[in-house]
């Protein structure tokens, strides 16, 4: 098994930290366009095998493709991340070509890898990904769900005084910080519904925080986060290498699933060793239908700013 990540910034280096550390393939190749940095990163992270005891060997390039051949995951990340008070949305100028001209490259050397997009806006550039490809639909999929679902389980755990891997709570939608629908209803703690333990108010507090759990953090950092989106990025590689069938929000080409078409947006999936291999219906009420067609309004109206690039 090899994998790639493209973009040795903080969210590709730690995604691939993380993907060493659970040995998710033998070789893992780490490339950024900055001379030196993809290197120097494998490398810092190759001297932690022998104190954490992994066995993925980890190289670094400075853009060089044929170093990404024949890898059978590729992970995007590649383009500039948020800065303070800065959308998603506004990266779209700068980062569409960044990531076409990636996802072409590796396309080159990988012809049959699944690719997974973590670079913003994560719903347009999944799409821009498959158009740019000409991929089946099933191997491009994008990371924004599996992120912000975790970002609303911690959230809940706040709340309820409980442990976040006891909380099952999926978000839809896109990866925005208005388009993205926290699915309160239906989150559960140990299977019992969690609107049980809280009040409107603290569900709506809830809610609120999860949507700019993303802005809260460029705003107390300075950049984008990438511990967990790094983390959530790896639990996708890993349902795919391991085909575990695991059911995650993710970003993927919709053909009149939850009502939309010609768009990518987040929808609970089954990710496993074909991509992503099935959509699971979770039969949305009236309000959340309407919160998701407004998403995926908003959402392909960025897409339509593609056209203009
Ligand atoms: C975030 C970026 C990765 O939500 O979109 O932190």
């Amino acid at each position: 098994m090899k994998i790639t990540v493209v973009g040795a910034g903080a969210v590709g280096a730690t995604c691939a930290d993380n993907i060493a550390r659970k040995e998710l393939c033998q070789e893992l190749v780490l490339l950024d366009i900055k001379e030196g940095i993809a290197e120097g990163k494998a490398q810092d992270m190759m001297q932690t095998a022998a104190l954490l005891g992994f066995d993925t060997r980890i190289t670094g390039s400075t853009n060089d493709y044929t170093k990404t051949a024949n890898s059978d995951v590729v992970v995007i990340t590649s383009g500039l991340p948020r800065k303070p008070g800065m959308t998603r949305e506004e990266l779209i100028g700068v980062n569409a070509g960044i990531v076409k001209g990636v996802a072409e490259n590796i396309l080159k050397y990988s012809p049959n890898a699944i690719f997974i997009i973590i670079s913003n806006p994560m719903d347009t550039m999944t799409y821009l990904t498959l158009q740019a490809t000409g991929l089946p639909k099933h191997r491009v999929i994008g990371m924004g769900g599996a992120l912000d679902s975790s970002r609303f389980r911690y959230q809940l755990s706040q709340h309820l005084g409980c442990s976040p891997a006891d909380l099952n709570a999926v978000v839809v939608g896109g990866h925005g910080d208005t388009t993205m629908i926290p699915l309160i209803r239906m989150a559960t703690w140990n299977s019992v519904p969690v609107t049980k333990f809280l009040s409107a108010e603290q569900q709506q507090q809830i809610i609120n925080d999860t949507m700019v759990g993303g802005a809260t953090l460029t705003k107390l950092i300075g950049t984008s986060a990438w511990y967990a989106p790094g983390a959530a990025c790896a639990s996708m590689v890993e349902s795919i290498v391991r085909d575990e069938k695991k059911l995650i929000s993710c970003c993927v080409y919709l053909e009149g699933e939850y009502g939309q078409k010609d768009i990518c947006l987040g929808v609970p999936v089954i990710i496993g060793k074909n991509g992503w291999e099935k959509i699971i219906d979770f039969d949305l009420n009236e309000e959340e239908k309407a919160a998701f067609a407004k998403s995926a309004a908003a959402v392909r109206s960025m897409n339509d700013v593609l056209k203009t690039l």
